[in-house]
């Protein structure tokens, strides 16, 4: 037999109460929860115990089931004497013999309920702190959605006006600070900055339970995104009552950290059991239709026979079973960075939900909240892309590469290869196949032979991709890389060549075909149109312009990664490598980039189509011009200011020269531009470089989080 779990161990003290980002996947985080009674890894959902009636013991939770967290209710144990008494005796954690991390309720839910209850906020905090929970929750006014605009507004205004005093009476116990504020959004992010300004460990969402059982979930989504940005980074978000698994992708995506919910036993008292893909019920069921330890061994038959004690017990075990499953699989999600896809995956399990996937997919990305969103995703992510939608481009884990695309990529110099180009146009190659060296290369660069200053693109299910970029992830990535016909349709091409700058220039299509001479009788034809005269091919029979052409494509695609990846002014590349080299691979590829004194900046990677910078890299960007003296009128750059800055304290300084990582508390300053996944330039209080890395946080969560990793150091200036 397995030895029993053993308790938890404590954090450390100065940490409790802290929360801690280990991983991202856009605003999905996974997260450590730092508490007396162990660390909670999050997303992690709390089951409700009920002090009364334990369907699944608290303690099996812990042994059996590996929860980490449950949430109880301390009014009701405040207002039962025989609960009440050994509570403040010897605690919560033994009263319900639970050794994990221990958050309880105020009351609130049990208001919302039944009406009035008959207990003060301070009286229900102070509660709390001497029965020893982990995290408390004061008594919020619960603002349900059919109640009037002056009611919402009275119960933020009330909730906020209880939360100094909660706090003072909590006495240093972690606190929950609830937001309320019914279906008006404005006033959500009102409450959220009201509660944000104190000082509160977690914020649940609270007033959502009749959200969910409705089914409103667009509004529900909607709300969570209109009042993220207005809480501080560095706590977590907790859904209040959310507890149906269909929600955890979505919810997670959207940010929210925590859950807690009786849904697994309500549930099985009504014969139902969760999946993620919605409901079932017992009584529909001849097989059961995925594999459960809970129900070895029994048939659905078998289980309708049973008693309804009985029935109850095995449907909440199998309930929580498959809670606890889909929250494993939502953090493996985020891990992999592919949230969103299990997102997408979901919402085709319910109409509801779909609707609530088309209203954020749907929206403009002027939208602020949705443009926050995207603005946190990685640009790049590794392996395969995999998405259902015909079109899937505005899915925010997809979308920020082609906003970035946008703000940064500009064409290269018209004047090509042989330093003679003078007819612009764009030549956009359909219906290909990634890798697309391998199925167009010899195209591009025989449109490019013909006419230097031809501009290469191509045709897929994201979007139009310049030539340049043709190995980068998501674009090369995805389950179906080649366009279809029905994907070109003129408002499409039109939109995405406004999208890249293109829109004046003119265009043709050149599309794929397997036999050779027919794609080369294309381009001629093309460039023939163009030039609006002969064109001479026996440019085509020179090596050494073949050999200038692939030089050319191998400069312009590292100028167009470090635009695109490091937000560094193509000019500034341009000029870098006008006399540089590139270092090969035995099979062709990039492997070194260095500039015509030797020095090595950056390196292509094979596996993401991105750039890694060096250290040599990095002094060359810290000592270029800012972008307001790149930006000259006629410059084909596009006023790029390079990788964002981040000043850090003379505490961090010689562990990030040595190329340790930075951790949250030493940074002074960070560039408005800084975003999760991209490289930063690291520096001292007197703008010296330092060092270089890959920032896991945007500016305003560098300066708010207070435990963690803040930057994954690449490589530090050593002392001389
Ligand atoms: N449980 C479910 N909803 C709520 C809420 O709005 N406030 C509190 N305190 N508990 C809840």
């Amino acid at each position: 037999m397995s030895s029993p779990r053993p308790d938890p161990k404590p954090c450390r003290e100065q940490d409790i109460g802290l929360f801690e980002v280990m991983k991202r996947d856009g605003w999905a985080r996974l997260g450590k929860f730092h508490t007396a009674h162990g660390i909670l890894t999050t997303p992690a959902i709390l089951p409700v115990i009920n002090p009364n009636i334990q369907t699944i013991s608290a303690r099996e939770m812990w042994d059996k089931f590996g929860v980490g967290g449950i949430i109880t209710n301390a009014y009701i144990i405040w207002k039962h004497d025989k609960l009440r008494e050994p509570a403040l005796e010897s605690g919560i954690h033994e009263l319900i013999d639970y050794p994990g991390v221990v958050v309880t309720d105020s009351g609130t839910f049990q208001s919302y309920i039944y009406g009035d209850i008959e207990v003060e906020n301070e009286e229900i905090v102070e509660f709390q702190h001497d029965i020893g929970v982990d995290v408390a929750t004061m008594l919020d006014v619960f603002t349900r959605p059919d109640m009037s605009p002056e009611e919402w507004e009275q119960g933020v205004q009330t909730t906020a006006e209880r939360a100094s005093p909660a706090i003072s009476s909590a006495q240093g116990t972690p606190l929950n600070g609830p937001i309320q504020g019914g279906l008006d959004n404005d006033l959500r992010r009102k409450s959220a900055q009201l509660m944000g300004a104190e000082s509160f460990a977690i914020h649940p969402i609270g007033g959502i339970v009749p959200l969910m059982e409705g089914r409103r979930y667009t509004e529900l989504f909607a709300m969570i995104l209109a009042i993220r940005k207005d809480l501080p980074p560095e706590r977590p978000i907790h859904m209040f009552g959310c507890g149906h698994p269909m929600l955890f992708p979505f919810a997670i995506a959207l940010g929210v950290d925590l859950f807690d919910s009786a849904a697994y036993v309500l549930f099985a008292r009504d014969g139902r059991i969760l999946t993620p893909e919605g409901t079932i019920h017992l009584d529909n069921l001849q097989e059961w239709p995925f594999p459960s330890a809970s129900l070895s061994g029994v048939t659905p038959e078998v289980v309708r026979g049973m008693n309804a004690d009985e029935r109850c017990g095995i449907l909440a075990r199998v309930n929580l079973e498959v809670t606890l499953a889909e929250l494993a699989r939502c953090r493996q999600a985020v891990h992999e960075g592919k949230i969103w896809e299990l997102a997408e995956a979901r919402s085709h399990c319910d109409s509801d939900l779909r609707k609530a996937w088309n209203s954020i997919i749907d929206r403009k990305n002027s939208d602020e909240a949705i443009s926050g969103l995207v603005e946190s995703q990685h640009l790049q992510r590794n392996g395969g892309i995999r998405y259902m939608d015909d079109s899937p481009i505005h899915r925010p884990d997809l979308e920020h590469i082609r906003a970035t695309m946008k703000e940064r990529w500009r064409p290269p110099p018209i004047t090509g290869w042989n330093g003679r180009g003078e007819h612009r146009f764009v030549a956009i190659f359909a219906i290909a196949e990634a890798p697309w060296r391998r199925s167009i290369e010899d195209c591009v660069k025989r449109l490019l032979l013909l006419n230097p200053a031809a501009i290469p693109m191509i045709a897929t299910p994201l979007g139009l991709l310049p030539y340049s970029l043709e190995d980068i992830n998501p674009y090369a990535h995805l389950m179906r890389t080649e366009t279809e016909m029905g994907d070109l349709d003129d408002d499409f091409i039109e939109a995405e060549l406004q999208r890249l700058g293109l829109a004046d220039l003119p265009m043709n299509i050149i599309f794929y075909a397997e036999d050779k001479g027919i794609m080369e009788s294309m381009v001629d034809a093309v460039v023939h149109a163009e030039q609006l005269g002969e064109i001479d091919l026996t440019v085509l029979d020179d090596q050494a312009n073949h050999q200038a052409v692939s030089t050319w494509l191998h400069r312009w695609s590292v100028a167009d990664k470090l635009a695109l990846f490091v937000n560094v002014d193509s000019v500034h590349t341009w000029q870098a490598l006008a006399k540089g080299r590139m270092v090969m691979s035995r099979t062709g590829r990039v492997k070194n980039i260095l500039t015509a004194d030797g020095t090595h900046l950056a390196s292509p990677r094979l596996t993401d189509g991105g750039i890694s910078l060096t250290l040599e890299g990095a002094k060359w960007l810290h000592d270029l011009p800012s972008a307001s003296e790149v930006d000259s009128p006629g410059s084909e750059g596009g006023g790029l200011s390079g990788p964002a800055v981040v000043h850090v304290d003379e505490d961090a300084e010689p562990f990030v020269r040595k190329g340790r990582n930075v951790f949250h508390g030493f940074c002074l300053s960070a560039d408005s531009t800084l975003r999760p996944g991209q490289p930063c330039l690291i520096c001292n209080s007197s703008g010296e470089l330092i060092g270089h890395g890959i920032s896991r946080v945007d500016a305003n969560e560098m300066m708010a989080f207070r435990k963690g990793i803040a930057i994954r150091v690449r490589d530090g200036v050593r002392d001389e």
